[in-house]
């Protein structure tokens, strides 16, 4: 069936880190965006389509808001929805504390099921409609979490941790369990509907070599699959790394020579890669989630964006929350962060390059780039609808906003879930504020 939804939009057909921005950047203020069968079928401006849709199709519109592709999480952990905000300490104590003594739950898949539900009904609420998600090492909790990410017909992208030493002994698998775990449930999920299986080895410290070359395997036999890992996120477990494979050089290297550096590979947080490692990001096509919450709560560094997004090597880089360590499901929250770990470098983010990283650039990350992330024909019909008055003090704030590119930057700078008025998955309005 036909509907179609009317206001301001937002989208971009190329990367304004290796261009213009203004030749990227596509902003219409009063749209139509015409959908049918979960896709979008037309977009333009209201005056031009709105003649042509044929009688009793619903248009709703969305005043003093500004439509956008709905946001993409690159790099998330559903099963750490009940530790976000633990109190103490850096990435290897956070992980002992907290993480490995609340994935242990997750044997029980009714306890996955219900933590999954929780996890993607905040996503929906802040306009999220699509995620890379880490579950736990339990195939249970796999399915748990595809089952109910099916509910909501999101597309998704998910996989079972692998993990045979230095965690809890409940936690840990085996090689040959990494191995067949994982076929299995790329068998079962793999371009099952939305869903997309993620080769997840956790971090090369918690894999022995034998592991990862069981999990090297894997990414042989399912070319098309995701991989999803933990790099160079902070100092102490770049060192562990190298005394852990004193052969390899460096952190990237160990993934590169066990085959895990490729096209829809993506690593979490890679603050402190050295530029011999970020060229084989690029050799490799290989990308980078960029999870600035994560990375402030636990001190772990303020990752580079535009080193690393440089026109002369580019690397993909995908915008991300990492929750739990990560504190905020707000995509605005995160760009919020995003621009102050781009301060800290010394260099600005616009609010044109962080809202393309958190639609368009994070698909191009995850190849996905042909599917979601862009408001055009023949595109997934998942949007997110931004209020752009949504607390009394945005309202005020908006009075004395110039342009549009202001008025972006103060939602990423002020605004949260508050601000996400309603949100479309395939078509559907999955989520409502009013
Ligand atoms: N490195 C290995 N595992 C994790 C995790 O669960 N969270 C974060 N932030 N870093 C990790
Ligand atoms: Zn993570």
């Amino acid at each position: 069936m036909q509907t179609a939804i009317r206001g301001a939009m937002l989208t971009f057909k190329d990367d304004p880190f290796q261009r213009d921005l203004k030749d990227c950047m596509v902003y219409e203020s009063d749209a139509l965006i015409v959908m049918d069968g979960g896709k979008i079928t037309a977009v333009g401006k209201a005056s031009d389509l709105i003649a042509a849709l044929p009688a009793g199709v619903e248009v709703t519109e969305y005043k003093n808001s500004i439509i956008v592709p709905g946001f993409i999480d690159s790099h998330v952990h559903y099963p750490q929805t009940q530790i976000i905000g633990a109190y103490g300490e850096q990435l290897l104590d956070w992980l002992n504390n907290y993480t490995f003594i609340a994935e242990q739950q997750f044997a029980q898949k009714e306890h996955a099921t219900e933590v999954a539900e929780v996890f993607l009904r905040e996503q929906l609420k802040n306009g999220v409609t699509s995620a890379t998600v880490y579950c736990t090492v339990y195939p249970q909790s796999v399915d748990a979490f595809f089952e109910v990410a099916s509910r909501y017909n999101m597309r998704v992208q998910a996989g079972k941790i692998c993990m045979d030493r230095f965690a809890p002994e409940a936690l840990l698998d085996t090689p040959q369990r990494a191995y067949d775990e994982s076929a299995a449930l790329a068998k079962k999920w793999h371009g099952n509907g939305r869903n997309e299986y993620v080769i997840t080895p956790r971090f090369a410290p918690t894999s022995t070599p034998e592991q990862l070359e069981m999990v090297g395997q894997l990414a042989r036999d399912f070319p098309t699959a995701l991989i999803q890992s933990h790099v160079s996120e902070n100092v102490n477990e770049v060192e562990w790394v190298k005394s852990l494979y004193p052969e390899c050089g460096s952190y990237t290297s160990v993934y590169h020579k066990y085959g895990l550096m490729r096209e829809r590979a993506i690593y979490g947080h890679g603050i402190h890669l050295t530029d011999e490692e970020l060229d084989i990001f690029a050799d490799t096509k290989a990308a980078v989630a960029h999870c600035p919450t994560s990375n402030f709560f636990l001190g772990s560094g303020a990752f580079n964006v535009k080193k690393a997004k440089d026109p002369s090597r580019p690397i993909r880089v995908g915008l991300a929350t990492d929750l739990g360590a990560g504190t905020s499901f707000s995509m605005l929250q995160t760009l919020n962060e995003a621009y102050k770990a781009a301060q800290l470098n010394g260099n600005a983010l616009s609010a044109g390059h962080a809202f393309y990283l958190a639609s368009r650039g994070t698909a191009e990350a995850l190849g996905l780039a042909d599917k979601i992330g862009t408001i055009a024909p023949g595109f997934e019909a998942d949007l997110a609808v931004i209020d752009l008055h949504s607390t009394p003090i945005i309202d005020y704030r908006m009075k004395y906003c110039k342009d549009i590119e202001e008025a972006l930057f103060i939602q990423m700078t002020m605004g949260d879930d508050r601000a996400i008025a309603a949100t479309y998955v395939a078509g559907n309005k999955v989520y409502g504020r009013d």
